[in-house]
């Protein structure tokens, strides 16, 4: 089944940045922008690794569905295509983890 997500190009403000961190490195995001496409934008392209092998994983379809991005924030395991950054958000790659 596919999930129809809201446009959110027109949230992004570029004029104002927040910081976030990824596996203990600040990274920093536009207001409005997504988990992944800041992580992609400062150059980190693994998000987790794969439960069998370890292998690098990253962003894929970036719109929810394949759950190659997964990550985890609050204690939940979220894809980061659909979260928002928010200002000191913390988000841990799943590193393994089913
Ligand atoms: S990249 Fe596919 S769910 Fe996030």
């Amino acid at each position: 089944m596919i999930r129809l997500i809201r446009d959110r190009s027109t949230d992004i403000k570029r004029t104002r940045l927040l910081t976030f961190h990824f596996d203990g490195q600040p990274v920093q995001a536009h207001e409005g922008e997504t988990v992944a496409v800041a992580l992609l934008r400062a150059g980190q392209l693994t998000t987790r690794t794969a439960p069998n092998d370890q292998a690098p994983r990253g962003l894929f379809c970036c719109m929810g569905l394949c759950q190659e991005c997964v990550v985890v924030i609050d204690g939940r395991v979220t894809e980061a295509c659909r979260r928002i950054v928010t200002d000191g958000l913390v988000v841990e790659p799943t590193n393994g983890a089913p």
